[in-house]
């Protein structure tokens, strides 16, 4: 069986940058499942489709076309249904609707084989809220990273910042709970760490200590 490493854990807890740079470290694929979400939220927004149509979007999330360039310092091209989203995927926006078309069960539904077929020898990453506990199961590891609202906040303020954003602090900690709750408390694969996972709160570590404790923890599971 394809070994997975499954990180799950909310906004800003760091899981798309550690999950990254753990499948480059160990030389595997790599799945963003939130962009996969927020693909689908965009989709919908470019085709007039309300948040809430889960009839019209589970049809979407069917047919919907990904495709993921991704370069060597970590960025990564989107093209939705043969379009280039550029930065549009990772704007606020685009993250709220993604976790509105989120809550829908048919839609999940629609968007679990495409998650499963990431699967490719010789291993791979996955991150997003429900990898461990309900897309990949079996994953030999699953780590659910954690860190303050506040931290979180700052890291996705620093973030879109650096990407030219007009955000305020303030602002993205109110949306952080915002979409924490939603997350957490939706009736489909809440937000939530899977009975076996490990938790990982990097509230006061650096980006680089917990891609390593993470590395720790896949070679004392697998042989390698
Ligand atoms: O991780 P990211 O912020 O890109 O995810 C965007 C939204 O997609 C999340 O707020 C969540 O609602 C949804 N999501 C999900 N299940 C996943 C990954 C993301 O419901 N596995």
């Amino acid at each position: 069986m394809i070994p997975v490493l499954a990180i799950d854990g909310p906004s800003g807890s760091g899981k798309g940058a550690v999950g990254f740079a753990v499948a480059r470290a160990l030389s595997w694929h790599y799945l963003d499942s939130g962009a996969v979400y927020r693909a689908l939220a965009l989709a919908a927004v470019w085709a007039g489709v309300a948040l809430d149509d889960e009839s019209r979007l589970s049809a979407l999330a069917s047919e919907l076309r990904l495709r993921f360039d991704s370069g060597l310092t970590g960025d990564v091209n989107v093209f939705v249904n043969d379009r280039d989203c550029g930065a549009a995927l990772r704007a606020p926006e685009v993250a709220s609707a993604a976790s509105q078309v989120a809550a829908l069960r048919a839609v999940r539904a629609a968007l679990l084989d495409r998650q499963r077929a990431a699967r490719l020898a010789p291993g791979l990453v996955a991150d997003g809220r429900d990898m461990g506990s309900h897309v990949f199961p079996d994953a030999f590891l699953k780590v659910f990273l954690t860190a303050s609202a506040e931290v979180r906040a700052r890291r996705r303020y620093d973030q879109l910042k650096g990407k030219g954003f007009s955000v305020t602090l303030p602002q993205l900690i109110g949306e952080i709970r915002e979409r924490d709750e939603r997350d957490a408390q939706r009736a489909i694969a809440p937000l939530k760490p899977a009975l076996d996972a490990e938790l990982l709160d990097s509230s006061a570590l650096s980006l680089q200590e917990v891609i390593d404790q993470v590395l720790v923890m896949v070679r004392k599971r697998l042989i390698i």
